[in-house]
Order: structure tokens, then sequence, then C-alpha cells
């Protein structure tokens, strides 16, 4: 069975900005983990192309909306090759596959009698594309998360009967395992409590979406469509004989969607009951990340603070970035990205902890022992580091198993901290005077030359440029056909193994 995992599909009414990266990037270190477990991993992402706010950003660049789309999709694309980003599938919801998936899902929704024409009335916002519940609340009506002007619409709409689905969405959702975090899953609790509207899934003012067949002027909403990206991208390779039984058998339900905490309703209320009424599988978890802020603000075009993604990657590099959005902030907590705190963070944790610990460690090694190794004669199992190795990697995994990313990094770095301190305590330079002692300092070096393997192989799936570095810097040893999981065990760094000259594996960032 495969491990499907999914970003959400981004909309391309602009480039992708850091909070598209930040969930990106999540999304890529579970799938690389998964992988080194021997998994067989899907990792979709794609981009969301339909609705009133593409065709509106579309019209405002005078372009047509399928030429303004493929620019933009295809800037994704190339965003996500420049972050190295592993992704299996990448789904376009204007491709003709996914047409003809959302054609043969909503005529399965339709056979289980959940689709009836009604009438639409309320403030929508189209930053959003989503109607707001209660803006007379509100004495602004303007989007709290766009803060724009809602816009009324009272139209004639097919509707999705979600209110039929209300006890079996109870069930779902009171599974604790289902939605992520915790604080995530009582807003839900809290909001299908208060009993489930069914929603329209048509439009009749929006001409760029997929039409609705035989009845005219209706597309398709775009989330009724967008959804089904998850689906059609299981099946976006096999050109021929596309179908919805194909994309299920291909691996439906996924394992987890990754989502920004705005957009968990659809995934874990409306998506489960479009899927059950169309006799699928619901995915099996909806997991709510928090917001990314910038110097304590949202970041928004107005205040001209976004973080341009290629920016921070031509500036600092993937490894920095992807290491500062993972280890420093908690999955599913808010988080702000400061410069100042970046750069002070990657000083410490990868230069001066990491990189400076495997950079002297090599030094002493190659000065003392002929460019290698210690050749020592019995490998110790039993010493603080060797102890130490097996409780962070045993942390280390089960940390990532439950998605704590940032306690996982946190591990890698504990351990780095800790080498480094045995490395100060043991003061090897000083025994090393000592002919009789050369013994004693050949098993410290190996003994902190092996925790860095360990640490460069843990750091594998969050940071594989820097891990693949580590690696050189210890002669290449990674490529190894035992299992990664079976590398990790103390004790497999061959002794007189030769060390190449010790180059930085990581600049030191200045602050502007
Ligand atoms: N197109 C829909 C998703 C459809 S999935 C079938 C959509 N697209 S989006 O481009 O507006 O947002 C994509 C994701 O980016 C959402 O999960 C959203 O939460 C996330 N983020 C947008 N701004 C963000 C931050 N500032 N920080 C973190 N994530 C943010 O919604």
């Amino acid at each position: 069975m495969s491990f499907v995992i999914t970003t959400p599909l981004y909309y391309v009414n602009d480039k992708p900005h850091l909070g598209s990266i930040y969930t990106t990037l999540i999304c890529d270190t579970i799938s690389r983990y998964k992988r080194l477990l021997g998994e067989d991993v899907i990792f979709i992402t794609g981009v969301d192309e339909h609705g009133l706010k593409i065709q509106r950003t579309a019209k405002e660049k005078g372009v047509e909306p399928q030429i303004h789309c493929d620019h933009i999709s295809n800037i994704f694309r190339s965003c996500w090759n420049d972050w190295d980003i592993s992704f299996d599938k990448y789904i376009r919801t204007s491709s003709r596959n996914h047409e003809s998936i959302v054609y043969e899902f909503y005529r399965r929704v339709k056979n289980s009698d959940d689709i009836y024409m009604g009438v639409q009335k309320g403030w929508y916002c189209v930053g959003c594309e989503e109607f707001k519940d209660n803006p007379e609340n509100s004495s602004t009506y303007k989007c709290p998360i766009h803060q724009k002007n809602l816009e009324w619409k009272n139209e004639e709409n097919l509707f999705f009967r979600l209110s039929k689905y209300q006890s079996q969405i109870e069930k779902i959702i009171n599974d604790p395992t289902f939605i992520e975090p915790k604080e995530r899953r009582n807003e839900i609790l809290n909001f299908v409590s208060k009993g489930l509207k069914d929603f329209s899934i048509s439009r009749t003012n929006v001409s760029w979406g997929i039409p609705v067949p035989n009845i005219e002027k209706h597309t398709f909403y775009v989330w009724f469509d967008a959804l089904l990206g998850y689906i059609s991208a299981l099946s976006s390779d096999n050109n021929n004989n596309l179908s919805l039984e194909k994309s299920i058998n291909e691996a439906w339900p996924a394992d987890i969607h990754f989502i920004g905490k705005d957009i968990l309703r659809f995934h874990a209320v409306y998506w489960p009951a479009m899927l059950i009424s169309a006799g699928m599988k619901v995915p099996k978890k909806v997991f709510g990340h928090g917001f990314l802020t910038r110097e304590g603000n949202k970041m928004g075009k107005s205040l001209g603070n976004v973080l341009d993604p290629n920016l921070l990657l031509s500036k600092y590099g993937k490894d920095p970035v992807r290491w500062f959005l993972i280890k420093d902030i908690s999955l599913g907590n808010d988080g702000d990205f400061q410069d100042k705190r970046f750069v002070d963070i990657i000083n410490n944790d990868l230069a001066n902890t990491i990189g400076n610990l495997l950079n002297r460690t090599s030094s002493m090694s190659r000065k003392w022992f002929d460019n290698k190794v210690p050749n020592i004669d019995k490998i110790c199992f039993e010493n603080k580091l060797a102890s130490l190795s097996v409780i962070t990697v045993n942390d280390y995994i089960k940390n990532l198993n439950n998605y704590k990313l940032d306690l996982a990094a946190n591990n890698i770095l504990n351990f780095a901290i800790n080498t480094n301190l045995y490395l100060n305590d043991k003061q090897p330079w000083i025994l090393i005077k000592d002919e009789s002692k050369i013994a004693i300092v050949e098993e410290i070096i190996y003994n902190v030359l092996e925790s860095t393997r360990i640490i460069g192989l843990l750091l594998i799936p969050i940071l594989p440029e820097l891990s693949s570095k580590i690696d050189e810097q210890l002669g290449s040893i990674y490529k190894d056909d035992k299992p990664w999981c079976e590398q990790l065990k103390w004790g497999r760094l061959k002794t007189n193994t030769q060390l190449p000259k010790p180059k930085p594996i990581i600049e030191k960032l200045e602050y502007e």
C-alpha cells in the first residue's frame, strides 16, 4: 500500500509565497522520511486554477484565464524544482483528465440523490472563495483573513446535501486521529455541532470553471472541483482510460492532507461528506498547520512584507530556510519569520553546533590518524554517546511518526550539542600529548565521528543538502546497502576510512 500525502492545491492568482513553501516543505520532509523507511510514497501537489478569483486576476492582467494559469502553474512547478521538492504528482485542475474525474464524481453524487437546485444568498469572500457565516455580526462586512469587502450573492445554484451526512461526519471527526492538532479539531467539532447546512456546488456568474453537464451557464464551484484534484492526481500519468475507479484503485484514500488552518472545514467536513456520497473512502487524516507571519505582522502584498521564496533561496539557500521553518515552528502553531532570529538560529544550530563539530573532529582525526577515521581495535558500545544515539534515534522516529517535526529536529540538535560537550569534556587535544593515551583518544574521536555520521543520517529528510555534505566529509559512506534504519545503529562507521580535507558544510550568515 502506498503512503499518500498531499499539499493543498495552490491558487494560481499569484506566484508562490513563504506560506506555500511552508506546507510543501513539510510534506517533502515527511515524504523523504517515509521513503527512507522503505515505504512507497505518493506525494501530491499542484495548483487550483478555476474560480472567480483566478478569472478576475486574469482579466486584470488582460489575458485569457488559461494563458494566465499556464504561466503561474509553470512558476509553481519550477519553484518546487528549485527547492528540490520530491513530489511525485503535480496536478493542474484545468487539465482534461481532471475534468473527466469531476464529471464522473458528480454523476455518482447525483445518483446518490445528493444534488438539487436551490437559491444561494449570502456574503461571499472571493479571496477565500467561500460564503462567510453570520457576517451580519461584523460591522465591516470584511473578510477577517483577506480584509477585503464581502460581496452579496443571490443566485440559483446546485446544492449538495451536506445535512444528510451530519451523523456520519460527527462519527468521523469524533475519532481523535482524524483532525490534528487538537485545537483545530475542537473548532470543527464546534462547527459541526451547530448542524450542517447544504452548500452550493455550482455558480452562474463564473465562466472560468468546469461546466455542469446539461445545466446551462452553471460551472462547478471551485472547491467542489479542486478537492477532486487529490484523486485525479493519482492517475494523472495515465492518459488513457482515466477513470475514478482507476484512481481509487491506484492508492485512495490519502493518508494525510496537509493544509493551513483556514481551509480545514473544506477538508474535514465537506470533503468527507462528498466522498461518502460518491461511495468512496475518506482520507485518514487532515492536519491543519498554523500561519506564518513576518516580524509579527500578517504577510500581505499591500503590507509589502511578503517573503519571496526565490529571494530567500538565492540569499540563504534551501537548507537554512528548511531548518528554520521546521525546527523553530511547532507544526500546528502560528510562526513568525524574523530575520535576526533566522540568522541567529542558522548560525548557532547549523554552523556552530553541527558544522563546527564535524569540522573540528575531522581535522583532529586527519591530523593525528593519517587523514583517516581512527583504527580502533574494538568499537565501544558502552559510552555516553552510544547510549544517547539510541535515545535520540528512538525519540526522533517517534516524533516524526507523530508529525512532530520540530521535536525531531531538536532531537538531532540536542544530540549534536551533547556530542560537543562530550568532546570538550574529554579534551583529546590534551590527551594526545601523552603517548600512553593514544588508544583513548582514538576511541573518543571515533565516538564523535560516529555521532556525526548518525546526525547526518537523521538530517536526510529535513536537510537533504547539508546531510549529503556531512556524508562527503565523512568519506561518502551513506551509500550503504543496508536500509536506513539499520544504518542508524551505533558502530557502523568503518575504522580507517579516508577523511577528505574538511570544508565548512555551511557558511555563517550575516544579519543585514
Ligand atoms: N486553492 C485552495 C486549496 C484547495 S485544496 C484542494 C487554497 N489555496 S491558497 O493558495 O489560497 O492556499 C494554499 C495554502 O496556503 C492554504 O493551506 C493556506 O492555509 C496556506 N497559506 C496561505 N497563507 C499562509 C501563511 N501566511 N502561512 C502559512 N500558510 C498559509 O486555499
